[in-house]
Formats: structure tokens, sequence, C-alpha cells
């Protein structure tokens, strides 16, 4: 990928909106509206179908991308999605509406040339395409395409990943379809969102009309892919159901349970990037997860095998992010803002910590002979050098006063260093969830800025999930696979980590002795704290940040169920304090 094509696709998959806590908002309001809206014209990406350079697909992938029964039904799919949503743009007044529904017409006129223009490059042959009739309830049309879009997609999400995964897809054309599957994430963003307006911002004896209209909506489609999988709807439409039969097509066998998980996983991974006060499609997902509840669990991989090793490892790396520090969207900020961010005591310690993570990856990387494994753990120092050049890039322009001072010697046994790092990098990542949380909430810096750093939360996020697998692996090839065997390791781990912080949180105290980080800068953050609030975003945002991850991979456990137990106690103890 050139790197204004990378730019144009980073800048689709993450949005916020200015302004305003999460929790200062009301569904159905103008800055809802404005919210939605500006999500979708923002994160347009300005491709073009006729310039998409088809690759040359040796004779197996072709064969069996011809093979495939979607085609006709996928191009005839976005042709009505066209006039259906362009017919419905036309009803709109508002002008800001109106700009982001002709916008999402305009996409899915899009999609229908890319589709066209590859069935042509590789010679599918189509059926006739019917006449598209413009229908006669727009809003009725709109909702058809918007609720078959949340189901659709969700399962395509998923489908796709795994036609990546398999190669059935060679990486050439899972580029070129990326945008589109990304787009429709957009879409179904902003139709949920439109609905919650549309409905608040109805007359009065208009709404149960239209809360029976989607029910109507749901009946129908819900009606259109079974009767179709019983074979009612007749022959030619059997495609239409291929969303929820698809996972053999695409080369593998896969439980449906496992493909309900990585639906799951795709659908929460590509919307994670938008602005959270946006509402999110939850019915199909609510759905398959209650489904799911029913179906076997997938059998976990066994920790130290190679199938453990590739998963991690690949993982790792097709969830990497392209970007550069110094061309992110830097916003201005303004006195108030620029006084607060220099006002932070402890950049000199990320920073210090950044370029340290950087070296001790670097070097240990040199130690590892699993070429696999040295790939990915590679590419974590990469990451880890590219934090520091990102926190560099920061002080420079908003000229915060930080020394850089060269590193410490590393030390000697770079493994157990490593290894320290790693569990220092799961309780830094734990609170910092929670720190960013208040922080974001509290709108100590403007959105735009918390924005970038989420980028830096998401990386941190997959560096400790990294890690934790990571860890596990290496200690099932030594033989040392035992659960009460790793929860040892990783207790005094833990304990060292927890230790090294207790002494940065001193020693930053002494340099900082309370004064720069003035009651007044403090207060923003701190309004309302309590540990017990603090403890409760650790806990949720680190959930919240693990459900995109993969089923099959560990996550950080030790923090989240000692935050568990506190919380519980903490509930108990100002329960019996205050019994009702
Ligand atoms: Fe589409
Ligand atoms: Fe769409
Ligand atoms: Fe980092
Ligand atoms: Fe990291």
């Amino acid at each position: 990928m050139d790197s204004s094509v990378a730019d144009a696709d980073r800048a689709a998959r993450t949005w916020h909106g200015q302004a305003g806590g999460p929790e200062r908002f009301r569904l159905g309001s103008e800055q809802h509206k404005t919210l939605f809206c500006r999500m979708l014209l923002d994160t347009f990406n300005p491709y073009k179908p006729a310039v998409i350079d088809w690759p040359k697909l040796d004779p197996d992938a072709r064969e069996r991308l011809v093979s495939l029964p979607i085609w006709d039904i996928a191009v005839q799919t976005e042709g009505k999605a066209k006039l259906r949503v362009a017919t419905y743009g036309e009803t709109v007044s508002d002008k800001l509406l109106k700009e982001a529904i002709a916008l999402n017409g305009f996409e899915e006129g899009r999609h229908k040339d890319v589709l066209a223009n590859m069935v042509h490059a590789y010679g599918i042959d189509l059926a006739e395409e019917p006449a598209y009739v413009k229908p006669r309830d727009p809003e009725w049309a709109f909702m058809v395409t918007g609720y078959s879009e949340c189901i659709d997609s969700f399962f395509a999400f998923g489908l796709f990943e795994l036609a990546k995964r398999s190669g059935f897809f060679p990486p050439a054309l899972v580029d070129t379809f990326e945008p589109v599957m990304q787009e429709e994430g957009r879409h179904i963003l902003f139709f949920v969102n439109w609905v919650a307006w549309h409905k608040r911002n109805m007359k009065w004896w208009r709404r149960p009309w239209f809360a029976l209209k989607v029910l109507a909506v749901w009946a129908f489609l819900i009606w259109e892919r079974i009767g179709i999988a019983r074979g009612l709807g007749g022959a030619p439409d059997a495609d239409n159901n291929f969303t929820v039969t698809g996972s053999k097509s695409v080369g593998i066998e896969v439980s449906t349970g496992e493909l309900m998980d990585i639906c799951l996983a795709e659908n929460a991974r590509r919307l994670a990037g938008y602005d959270p006060r946006l509402q999110r499609p939850n019915v199909v997902p609510r759905l398959v997860r209650f489904a799911r509840r029913f179906m076997a669990k997938p059998k976990p991989v066994e920790l130290g095998s190679t199938a453990h090793r590739d998963l991690f490892c690949e993982h790792f790396k097709t969830t990497y992010q392209h970007y550069e520090p110094d061309k992110l969207p830097w916003p201005e900020l303004d006195e108030a803002a620029l006084a607060r961010l220099r006002s932070v005591p402890f950049w000199q310690e990320v920073l210090h910590t950044e370029l340290r993570a950087g070296a001790i990856v670097k070097q240990f990387t040199e130690t590892v002979d699993d070429p696999v494994l040295k790939e990915a753990i590679a590419l974590q120092g990469f990451e880890e050098a590219r934090h520091a050049e990102l926190i560099r890039v920061m002080i420079k322009r908003y000229g915060i006063d930080v020394q850089e001072h060269a590193l410490d010697p590393l030390p000697a046994d770079i493994a157990t260093a490593f290894k320290d790092f790693g569990f220092g990098e799961c309780v830094d990542s734990f609170l910092g969830f929670g720190v960013f949380k208040i922080a974001r909430q509290s709108g100590f810096l403007p959105e735009s800025m918390f924005a970038i750093f989420d980028t830096l939360m998401y990386e941190e996020t997959r560096h400790i999930v990294f890690f934790v697998n990571w860890m596990a692996y290496n200690e099932a090839q030594r033989g040392r696979a035992a659960g009460w065997r790793r929860g040892l390791t990783s207790l005094r781990f833990y304990i060292r980590a927890l230790k090294r912080l207790v002494g940065t949180a001193r020693r930053g105290a002494q340099i900082n002795d309370g004064k720069e980080f003035s009651a007044t800068q403090a207060s923003v953050f701190l309004d309302g704290f309590t540990f017990r609030r603090f403890l409760e975003d650790c806990y949720a945002e680190n959930a919240r940040r693990m459900q995109e991850f993969d089923r099959g991979l560990l996550r950080p456990s030790f923090l989240p169920k000692l935050a568990d137990v506190a919380l519980s106690s903490l509930r108990l103890w100002s329960f019996r304090r205050n019994p009702a």
C-alpha cells in the first residue's frame, strides 16, 4: 500500500467528533445528527473504481473467484441499494442529512462499479441485470436496505476475514476489497444512528407506525433469508443466503460457532475506531451472541503448539496499522488546552519508557531463532520505536518541556528484560485504559488529540495480548504448560512490575513535588474522582478493548481478576455500610 492510500484508509476507519464528553449527549438531538452525518462525510475514501489495478491471479485463484455463486446477487444488491438510498435522500429536507445520504447512495453505486469492473477483469459471466425500479415508499426501501446491510455486513466481515486467513483471496485482492468492507461498516453505523435520530424527530402519532414498520422490515428480511434457504424463493435467488452458508465456499472448514466468533470479533474491530458516542448496530451481534451460547465452544488451540504460535503472530501482523507520527492530524490547541497538555507530569517518563521499550525489544529480536516469532517481535520493536517518535513529535510541536536523555545500558539478560518489560506493559496498559477514559470524558484535551492517542492505546493492547500469548507459548515449549505453573511465573513478574511502578511513582512525586501538575489542572481530571470509579473504568475499558481480539487468544487476566475481586469487596463493603 503506498502511503497516500494508507492515509485515506486510516482516515476512513477512525473518526471522532469534536468536543463534549461521551455522557453529555442526547439521541435525536442536533448534536447527534451532526455527529453521525459528519462521521460518514469525513471518513469518505476517494478511491476510483476505474483506476483499480486488478491483480493478476494465478489460474487456481481465478477459478476459485469465478466459481463463487455470489456475483450476480452482489452486483444487483448494490444496484438496488444505490437507487433506494438515493431515492430516500431526495425526500429529505435537512441539508446535512441529505448530503450524507447522497454520499451513502454514491458509495453504493461505486460498490457496483467495483464489482462490475472486477467481474469484467476476471471474465466472470453475469446474468442480465433486472430493471431497477424506483421504490414507491422511499422510507421503507431505505430501511430494507439499511437493515439488510446490518445483517449481511456482519456475516460478510467474518467471511472476508476467513477468506483472507485461508488465502482464498490473495492479498492483492484483499487490499482491493478492504475499503468496500469498511464502507459497509460505516453505512450500518450511519443507518442505525439515523433510525435512532429519525424516530425521535417525527410527530408523536407517527412513532407507533414507525415501530411497526421496523418490525415489518425485520420480518420481511428474516422471511427472505429463511424462505430462500428452504427453497421457497426459487433457485435463482439461492445466492441471497450466501452470507449464512458461505464459509465452506471460501475454503475453510470452520464450525458455525467459530465463524460466529470471527464475525463478532471483526464486527467489533471494524466499528471500534468511530466515536464511542454513536450507537452501534446491535441487533445482529446480540442475537448471534445469544445463539452462540447453545453452540459448542471452539476447541482452544493447544498452548505451545505451532497452531498457537501462528494464531497469535498472524493476528499481530494483520492488525498492524500504518501511520507516520509527523503526518498525523495533530490539532491546533488553544492556550488553555496547551497549558493543560504541558502540565501533564509524566511525558518525560512516557518518552523514556517508549525509547527503552524500543531498544529492549530490538535487542531481544536478535536472540530469537524462530522466523515467525522473530518477524512479529521485530514488528513490535518497530512500533515501540514509533511510539517514542510520536511522543517526540508531540513534545516538539506543542513545546512541552522534556529533555531526552541517553538510555542506561540494557541488562545483559535481555530475555528477562523483555519479560519484565512485557509484564510492565500489562500493568501500565490496564491502568492507562482507566486514565485515558477519565481524561477523555473530562474533555481534558480536544477529542482529536485523544483520537491520536487512541491509536497508541490500541497498539499497546495488541502488544500485551501478543505478549501473554508469547509468554505462554514460550513456557509451554519448555515443558511448563500447566496453568498453575504459568500462574506462579506470571505472579512473580507482576509483583516485580508493581514494585517498579511504585518506585516510578515515588520518584515522580519527588521530582514534581506535586507543584507542576497544579491543583487547577488536576481538578479537571479529578472532579468526582474516586478510587472505585477509577478501578471500574480500568476494568470496563480493558474488557471493551479486549473484546475485539480473536477468542482463541489468551488475554492478560491477572489485573482484571484482581480488580474484579477488589470491586466486589468494595460493593459489599458499601452495601454493609448503608444497608438498603
Ligand atoms: Fe454496498
Ligand atoms: Fe452499504
Ligand atoms: Fe509503546
Ligand atoms: Fe507496547
